[in-house]
């Protein structure tokens, strides 16, 4: 988490900084800082969100300097806290995204050696180190400062008297934007994308000293060239265009995600990518791993890929997987993560490759470290997902398990070619579930009262459930919990009542009547029902308190136009309740830590 600036070059830093900063809040939010050089290094930070620290601070002169926007691990957010951090003569300070393990017994051989440190963070130990080291030459005692650090230390360092930032790489996300006699430092690009378009993604390990007229980067101690790579987002793509939230626009743009997503896979002559086991004999077994909202893409996956290519496939929760899960050279396994950054699901490729396993990556970051480390990579054209909640981007997620699958279905072929004709049919019917947003939106304003929900849904749409509770309780903060629908009366219906309200996901297939039976005993214990449904079912409507409609779809495409209809559901709750909806508490986009 955190997010991570740096600049040098001609123009006044404190507002480059403060812009930048700004489209990185969604890494983390709880208090920032910028730090300038002028004279010295002049530090302003705060326990607050960017805008207000921008509108509290005078204007600084330099025209080189760092800033963060945190996510708070180590010390809670306040001032003392909020990066940069100094050394004891304030002559350097350090912005960092990471977890520095080590940092107590840091600490104290530093308070052993005369240092004082203020902050409860295990950031400090680095300026104090580079005090420490420091013997005229900026870049060694940084060099020196990082062999001390275990853990994962993503940083800019900046000092006075120095027309250089001196950055290091490792564990989490760092670019170099390239501009024209100025350069900038980014966690990722979306904060560049109003400066420049050429980056350079430095890998595990690197350190860059950047200054205005070039940057020079090194990797164990030997200098290294890192090729620069074009971006192709706009800058409208990470702007709200004109919507209230980056989540409605997100919503919105999803008919287009398809569209862009699905063009580029059919452009292709080849499958996306190849299922076929390590022995060669055709598809065999595939591992799924994910976190969060990618996670129940992988289980919506697990249910296209069983379903079409009859396969056995197993979906684990990346974290579960790193410390349990078992896996063989045999294994195909797919990672899924749309930042192409969560340490969980980077952690999991790592060990996949370690047992020789064959890893494909679907991402939505070109140059992600995900992208990097798999054999091969499967891109979303979601464009920057701006909104903590993942939206747009589990939409890309499952296009790309749909157009994966398929090319391996054992159906024949009048099937296939019905079921790809339903694939491109998805824009449109997302489109229709947009355009039902006012019926959507006046349920959720009757639905924002209660303080419990449970989702239901079962085969194909049990993960849709999970993902629509996720959704819900990440933003409006009402305690929402997914479950099959056959599960909720092991236990949880002795929390039934006509103050918990169940969402009950019904599609047009085998998990029909199943799901019908369950929203008839939840009845019983006169839990108000919200059912989500195709068009025309008007025997399930007659159930129900309240109703969403979805456009009639083939059951295999339903988690797509479905999972809509419950963004659409959080987003107005979250609203009538007046939430911060794009940056919810406590949370931050890309999880770089454990
Ligand atoms: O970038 P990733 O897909 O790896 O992120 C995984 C989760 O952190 C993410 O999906 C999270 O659950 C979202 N905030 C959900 O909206």
């Amino acid at each position: 988490m955190c997010g991570i600036v740096g600049y040098i070059g001609a123009r006044k830093a404190q507002s480059v900084l403060l812009d930048c900063l700004g489209k990185l809040e969604y890494r983390g939010y709880d208090s920032c800082g910028i730090a300038v050089l002028n004279d010295g290094i002049e530090v302003r930070k705060d326990a607050v969100r960017v805008k207000a620290l921008a509108k509290a601070l005078a204007p600084l002169n330099g025209t080189t300097g760092i800033g963060h926007t945190r996510w708070a691990t180590h010390g809670e957010p306040s001032k003392v806290n909020a990066h940069p951090q100094c050394d004891c003569t304030g002559r350097i300070a350090v912005v960092h995204n990471g977890v520095i393990n080590n940092f107590q017994k840091l600490r104290e051989q530093l308070a052993e050696e005369g240092h004082t440190l203020a902050s409860q963070t295990d950031t400090e130990v680095i300026p104090h180190l580079i005090e420490k080291y420091y013997d005229g030459d900026f870049v060694k005692a940084v060099e020196r400062a990082l062999k001390d650090i275990e853990g994962s230390y993503t940083m800019i360092a900046l000092m006075a008297g120095e027309s250089r930032l001196v950055a290091a790489r490792k564990d989490s996300p760092l670019i170099i934007g390239i501009g024209d006699r100025e350069n900038f430092l980014a966690s990722d690009v979306p904060a560049l994308l109003d400066y420049t378009s050429r980056v350079i993604y430095l890998e595990d390990g690197d350190i860059a000293v950047v200054n205005a007229g070039g940057v020079r980067v090194k990797n164990n101690g030997s200098p290294i060239v890192r090729e620069e790579h074009k971006i192709l987002w706009s800058v409208e793509d990470a702007q709200k265009g004109g919507y209230e939230h980056f989540m409605l626009k997100e919503i919105h743009e999803q008919p287009r995600v398809i569209r862009d997503t699905l063009a580029e896979y059919i452009a292709s002559a080849e499958p996306i990518a190849d299922l076929t086991a390590a022995g060669g004999t055709g598809p065999e077994d595939l591992l799924i791993l994910a976190c969060g909202t990618s996670y129940h893409a992988g289980l919506v996956g697990k249910y296209i890929i069983e379903g079409l290519v009859k396969i056995p496939v197993r979906c684990e929760m990346a974290d579960e997987f790193n410390y349990a899960g078992q896996v063989s050279a045999r294994n195909k396994a797919l990672v899924i993560t749309q930042s192409g950054e969560t340490t969980d699901a980077l952690k999991a490729v790592k060990k996949l490759k370690e047992a020789g396993c064959e890893v494909i990556a679907i991402t939505n970051v070109v140059g992600s470290t995900a992208s990097r480390l798999a054999d091969r990579t499967i891109y979303t054209r979601a464009g920057p997902e701006i909104s903590v909640a993942a939206t747009k981007t589990f939409l890309g997620q499952l296009i790309a398990l749909y157009w994966l699958a398929l090319p391996y279905a054992r159906v024949d072929i009048r099937r296939l070619d019905e079921l790809v004709r339903e694939l491109r049919q998805l824009p449109v019917k997302v489109q229709q579930v947009l355009d039902n947003e006012a019926a959507i939106a006046d349920i959720a304003r009757q639905m924002a009262g209660y303080e419990n929900i449970f989702f239901i849904g079962k085969g194909i749409n049990y993960p849709v459930a999970l993902e629509g509770a996720l959704k819900l309780k990440e933003i409006s903060y009402i305690h929402a919990e997914g479950y099959a629908a056959g599960e909720l009366k092991h236990g949880p219906f002795a929390l039934l009542g006509s103050r918990t309200p169940v969402v009950a996901v019904v599609a047009q297939d085998n998990t029909c009547e199943p799901v019908i039976t369950s929203i008839k005993e939840i009845k019983a214990r006169r839990s108000p029902v919200l059912v989500l449904m195709s068009e025309g079912d008007d025997d399930t409507a007659e159930l129900a308190d309240f109703v969403i409609t979805v456009p009639q779809i083939d059951p295999l495409f339903s988690p797509v136009v479905n999972s809509v209809a419950l963004q659409l559901l959080a987003y107005y709750v979250a609203k009538q309740r007046d939430c911060p909806i794009d940056f919810p508490r406590n949370l931050a986009k890309s999880v770089t830590v454990e």
